[in-house]
């Protein structure tokens, strides 16, 4: 029997694993044993009772998908995106160590400052712009002091659950005759069912191989686009007559900065999990006949 620990699984990534998990309840030749938890049943904030959920529960991998995830927000409240970006990752990490489980711990590519021209490696320096890219990546640098820590990064994602991109879009775009979005970002959209898959793989090859590839992966769909692009997909497959127009982030302005450039080098999750990737637009058409 393989334990499998969700946290945050009400979020968009814990969701679409939740809603998927069932297609794994065999991994390699052991049974799978799911167990999903949320801040009200497991809030990683509390170091007593984590310390005591891992006494109690024998547990063989962690998925961590709880994260502050406001990105504007978190210009503002900054003490509580390094609470739950960091010091909660520590809490996690103190509370697993002596049963020596594997953690997988979701991070971002707002840990770096969007200024590359080419797709960021896993060994890029980071320097992120935001808050939430210092507290995720702080967050990362605690979970790797951890032999046994894998660290996906993502970027764009978005999902059926939860409030995001593509379903605000495809909301708005039914509803007015113009929309702006700004088309000097560029990055790659994630499907959050694909990073759920591509997670349950990387169980499967580490459990079949007995061998779990600690260290930093990044993983997004494949295919690049701007906001204004990704925007005029999502409008289109909502038949849609909604003009998106495109228009600069000088004329955008947020709380938080934002990289300019955010394109992820999967080369590194692809080799060594074997993973395929799905383009985005072709994950657009699966979120579209989800939705
Ligand atoms: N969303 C993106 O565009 C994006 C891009 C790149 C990387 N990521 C990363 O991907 C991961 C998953 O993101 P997501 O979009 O699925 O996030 P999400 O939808 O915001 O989900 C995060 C979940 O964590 C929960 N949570 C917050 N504090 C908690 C606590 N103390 N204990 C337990 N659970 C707690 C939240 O509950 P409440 O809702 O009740 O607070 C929420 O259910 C995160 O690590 C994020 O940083 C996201």
């Amino acid at each position: 029997m393989i334990n499998i620990l969700v946290t945050g699984a009400n979020g968009q990534l814990g969701s679409e694993i939740k809603e998927i998990h069932k297609k794994y309840n065999q991994i390699g030749e052991k049974q799978a044993n799911f167990i999903f938890t949320d801040i009200n049943t497991l809030d990683i904030s509390n170091n007593m009772f984590l310390k005591n959920f891992f006494q109690y529960n024998t547990i063989d991998y962690v998925i961590n998908c709880a994260a502050y995830t406001n990105v504007d927000l978190a210009e503002k409240e900054v003490e509580k995106a390094y609470e739950i970006n960091a010091q909660c990752v520590k809490n996690i990490i103190s509370a697993i160590k002596p049963y020596h489980i594997k953690f997988i711990h979701i991070s971002t590519d707002y840990v770096f400052n969007g200024k590359s021209f080419i797709p960021y490696t896993e060994d890029m320096p980071e320097n992120p712009n935001s808050v939430y890219g210092k507290s995720k990546l702080e967050g990362e640098k605690i979970a790797l002091n951890y032999p046994k820590t894998m660290v996906i990064r993502t970027s764009w994602l978005y999902s059926s659950f939860g409030k995001n991109f593509a379903k605000t879009i495809h909301k708005l775009c039914t509803q007015r005759e113009e929309l702006n979005v700004v088309f000097d970002q560029v990055g790659t959209p994630t499907y959050a069912r694909d990073l759920a898959s591509a997670i349950f793989k990387i169980i499967e090859q580490s459990e079949i191989n007995n061998n779990f590839k600690t260290g930093i992966y990044h993983y997004s769909n494949e295919g690049v686009c701007s906001w204004y692009d990704f925007a005029r997909a999502i409008a289109l497959k909502s038949y849609s007559k909604c003009k998106i127009n495109p228009i600069e982030t000088k004329d955008y302005p947020t709380p938080a900065q934002r990289p300019f450039y955010s394109v992820l080098n999967k080369n590194k999750i692809k080799s060594v999990y074997n993973i395929n990737i799905p383009h985005w637009q072709q994950s657009l058409d699966d979120f579209f006949m989800k939705i």
